[in-house]
């Protein structure tokens, strides 16, 4: 059978991926007009809260083309003719939708790895983007059909002729073979799915061994880790044995299926289906994305798998309530299921106890896992502050890796830093790009190049430092261009640099979360920044807190290094003395010696109150 068609569809962050499928959903009838709700694909409630996709979510729907149905396309697909279509039967139509945001750039790569096409939705208003560009140079790397369609034409401000300039630019494909729809109210959505089946070329069936990629996992307590899997050759059916290549474990399909969305229990999974094994397999880490799928007395070889993830930034993160240190660590084993780019190794910390390192795509990936850990497990956590991972060269000649700015050694230990650099594309109407360039001239880079994808919109490329752009560049980016321009990076090495320890100092003691390393000759002016931003965010407390900025500290002990900014908190008066009237001077005194008492002894005992909320303040910089 030739009719199971594979497909992604791909673009940037709000694009209308989640709004196309929803269309796409109703008209083959998957789901129900009464039952849909907006971004059904979207489950996960902190993704209908932000409107933003985080997960690849598949699912199958069923279309069959109606037989006074003349082929809409105009398009010649190699070794594929219309005449080949087929008016009898229901073809099989696998969607992935995946997410926009940059962060999340591995679930589309994962995603692509499942499919032979990819639609690439483009905003009729916003045009090409730095994530459409990225994401399509994961498509043509992977030799995937690529369907082009502008979305959002019924708003008044489309600009349909030049987003098809654009797209020309890239793909070097015109106007005809160009899909102009609205996924809102509907318009050329039916189109969509007839150019799916006309242009993305058939999964490829056939019998030979079972082999099955493993391209995303959940938990089920009952039937253990359930993989999503891409079939390439094969079938298999509930109760066969299993095993699983790289990590050598054996295991029986309790149960095969495909995504209705929901898991829908079917006889076999068969050659180019995307469905899922439920593999029986209680230990979640053995069940690992990139994986292959066999039965267990194959001896076939496994599939090529995925690349890991590249995680480009780290963070610790500490229990607030030092008894929950197990909590958190069985709360990440249960996170890394449905996130399988999350790292994380246990650390401790004289000030803070036990805790995990964890290793992220990037910041909103941390601010999704921390706020996860909060709603799905309760959790409180202290975050330090984000780092990426330098190299550093010690003076006894000993390399090592940093990922935690506590873990800088003294200075006088070091004999070179080297931190991680990327080529940073940022795409941006001509428009804005005085003020995008005025906003790169205040970050360290170095310029690439600059070309043009039509007469309005320009690609800068820039070679930065990735620590620079990891934390709000991308917020203050989209505030200089009122939201129009678009950035996405690729780490490509490292560089040496004259990089430095920062530490603030709270009521005297470091607190280590909020280290940092620094450029040595921004150091002043971040640590300025900083206890600032710290003076705003830190409430009062009932006596006065200092607030310091120091650097060249040993990396432990109680000593510090030079002091480079400082500010107070003041204190926060009870008016103990409120209720006295009439001038009873020595009474009103011995009320406020007695409250200075009290503040040294909380000043000993209990420290200064620091929220969580602060702690995710100072992560926006
Ligand atoms: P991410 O997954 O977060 O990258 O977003 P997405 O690409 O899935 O976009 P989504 O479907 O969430 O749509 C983003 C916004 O655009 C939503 O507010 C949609 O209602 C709106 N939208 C999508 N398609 C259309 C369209 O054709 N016309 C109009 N007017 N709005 C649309």
């Amino acid at each position: 059978m030739q009719n199971i068609r594979n497909f992604a569809i791909i673009a940037h962050i709000d694009h209308g991926k989640s709004t196309l499928a929803d269309r796409l959903l109703e008209l083959t009838g998957t789901i129900e007009k009464r039952k849909m709700q907006e971004q059904f694909l979207d489950t996960m409630e902190l993704e209908r809260e932000r409107g933003i996709t985080i997960k690849l979510q598949p699912v199958r729907m069923m279309y069959r083309l109606s037989k006074d149905q003349s082929p809409k396309s105009k398009v010649e697909v190699p070794g594929f003719s219309h005449s080949t279509l087929d008016f009898s039967q229901e073809y099989v139509l696998n969607l992935i939708d995946t997410p926009g945001h940059v962060d999340f750039t591995y679930e589309v790569s994962r995603s692509l790895a499942a499919v032979e096409g990819v639609i690439l939705l483009v905003d009729a208003t916003q045009g090409v983007q730095a994530q459409t560009l990225a994401n399509l140079v994961l498509a043509q790397k992977l030799k995937l059909a690529i369907i082009p369609v502008i979305n959002k034409i019924d708003l008044p401000n489309a600009r349909v002729k030049e987003v098809e300039e654009e797209i020309f630019n890239l793909l070097g494909v015109g106007p005809d073979e160009i899909l102009k729809i609205s996924a809102k109210t509907g318009e050329g959505v039916k189109e969509v799915l007839e150019a799916v089946i006309e242009r993305v070329p058939p999964a490829p069936t056939g019998d030979g061994e079972f082999r099955a990629l493993i391209f995303d996992s959940v938990f089920d307590t009952y039937k253990g880790v359930i993989a999503f899997v891409r079939v390439f050759g094969g079938s298999l059916k509930a109760g066969d044995e299993i095993k699983l290549f790289a990590a050598k474990e054996k295991g029986e399909a309790l149960e095969v299926g495909y995504f209705s969305p929901k898991l829908q229990k079917n006889q076999e999974l068969t050659s180019g289906e995307i469905g899922y094994v439920a593999t029986g397999i209680k230990l979640p880490q053995k069940v690992r994305v990139g994986d292959t799928i066999m039965k267990s007395n194959s001896s076939a070889i496994a599939l090529p798998g995925y690349q890991d993830p590249l995680l480009v930034v780290f963070a610790s993160f500490y229990p607030e309530d030092s008894d929950q240190f197990d909590d958190l660590k069985d709360a990440l084993g249960k996170l890394k299921l449905t996130d399988a780019s999350l790292s994380f190794e246990p650390e401790s910390s004289p000030a803070l106890g036990r805790g995990f390192r964890l290793g992220f795509l990037g910041l909103l990936h941390i601010e999704i896992i921390s706020e996860r850990l909060k709603r799905e497990f309760g959790l409180g956590l202290i975050i330090s502050s984000p780092t990426v991972e330098y190299e550093m060269t010690l003076k006894k000649g000993q390399a090592i890796k940093i990922r935690s700015a506590n873990q800088v050694p003294d200075p006088t230990f070091i004999e070179k830093i080297r931190e991680p650099i990327s080529l940073l594309n940022i795409i941006t109407p001509l428009a804005y790009l005085g003020s995008v360039m005025k906003l790169i001239g205040e970050i360290r880079s170095s310029y690439k190049e600059t070309n043009y994808l039509s007469k309005e919109i320009v690609r800068l490329v820039y070679e930065v430092p990735l620590s620079e752009i990891i934390t709000d560049f991308y917020d203050r980016l989209k505030s200089v261009s009122s939201g129009y321009a678009s950035m996405s990076y690729e780490p490509t090495g490292y560089n040496e640099a004259d990089l430095i320890r920062l530490d603030i100092l709270i009521a005297g003691d470091k607190v280590e979360p909020f280290s940092k390393i620094v450029p040595r000759d921004q150091a002043e002016r971040v640590g300025r920044a900083m206890v600032e931003k710290l003076k705003d965010v830190i409430p009062q407390q009932l006596f006065a807190v200092s607030l310091q900025a120091a650097v060249g500290g040993p990396s432990t002990g109680s000593g510090h290094g030079k002091i480079i900014a400082r500010e107070t908190i003041k204190a926060r008066r009870k008016d103990v003395t409120g209720y006295l009237y009439g001038g009873d001077v020595t009474r009103k005194k011995k009320l406020l010696e007695k409250q200075k008492r009290g503040k040294e002894r909380m000043k000993e005992e209990g420290g200064v109150n620091i929220p969580q909320k602060v702690f995710l303040e100072m992560l926006k910089k």
